[in-house]
């Protein structure tokens, strides 16, 4: 549960991610990235030139390569270390105008002007704290910015073990809060009202709940979930 969990101990897990796996998802991150949720983001995201954006838990980069590759002046936020490190390193590598901050999203330090935009993609799972970093992703924008967050889609986020078993999906446990322990960090489950609530209490305005799924001739993967909101002008 994650009330034995603080962000320390669950930033400690993510930042020794091996170098290996943050090479391999470097460009377009992983399968599920590539086919779900970049296509979905990048819509969402609109026209990017000129915007101030951040990318909030930006792991490797690869996402803040992309907004940056687009026009967008970008800022990444990563408290892991390996990530943030070879965050910086690519950035040092081809420079595309990233500033990189190694911050927790409940401690940020002053990161200047408010944000257009704010993307958390599948970061709020990963984080304990985790309305206290969606807190902090709303103060950070501009009266009227758009914040868009991914999520492993609740009902669906532990589809692998579970079809291996059964044959089918099955989801237990939908209202508890737990954590699911992966091979490079902690999620944890949460439902999607606790997210869209908090986003709600924050004086956010949803516009769009978007819950992609694969291509027919794709692989197999699992759905997820993608919300943007408008935070109150
Ligand atoms: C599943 S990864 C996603 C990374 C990246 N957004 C992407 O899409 O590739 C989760 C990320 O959340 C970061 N994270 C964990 N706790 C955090 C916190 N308190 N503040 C900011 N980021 C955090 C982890 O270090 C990790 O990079």
């Amino acid at each position: 549960m994650t009330t034995e969990w603080t962000n320390d101990r669950a930033i400690a897990q993510w930042g020794t991610m091996p170098r290996a796996l943050l090479e391999q998802t470097a460009r377009d991150g992983d399968f599920a990235k590539r086919h779900l949720l970049n296509p979905v983001l990048l819509r969402m995201l609109g026209n990017l030139p000129g915007l101030r954006v951040l990318d909030a838990g930006c792991g490797n980069g690869y996402l803040s390569r992309m907004l940056a590759g687009r026009g967008a002046q970008v800022t990444g936020v990563e408290p892991g270390q390996s990530l943030f490190g070879f965050a910086t390193e690519q950035e040092a590598v081809a420079p595309l105008g990233i500033r990189y901050v190694q911050a927790d999203l409940c401690g940020l330090p002053g990161l200047g002007a408010p944000f257009d935009t704010v993307v958390a993609s599948m970061v709020l799972p990963a984080i304990p704290d985790w309305a206290g970093a969606m807190r902090a992703c709303v103060q950070v924008l501009r009266p009227g910015g758009l914040f868009v967050f991914t999520v492993n889609h609740p009902c669906f986020e532990q589809l692998w073990p579970v079809w291996r078993e059964h044959g089918e999906y099955r989801t237990r446990r939908y209202l508890a809060e737990y954590e699911i322990p992966g091979p490079s960090g902690t999620d944890f489950h949460r439902t999607l009202s606790a997210y869209l609530n908090k986003l709600i209490a924050l004086g956010c305005q949803v516009t769009e709940l978007a819950e992609p799924g694969l291509d027919p001739e794709a692989a197999a993967g699992g759905p997820e979930g993608i919300v943007a909101a408008r935070r109150a002008a």
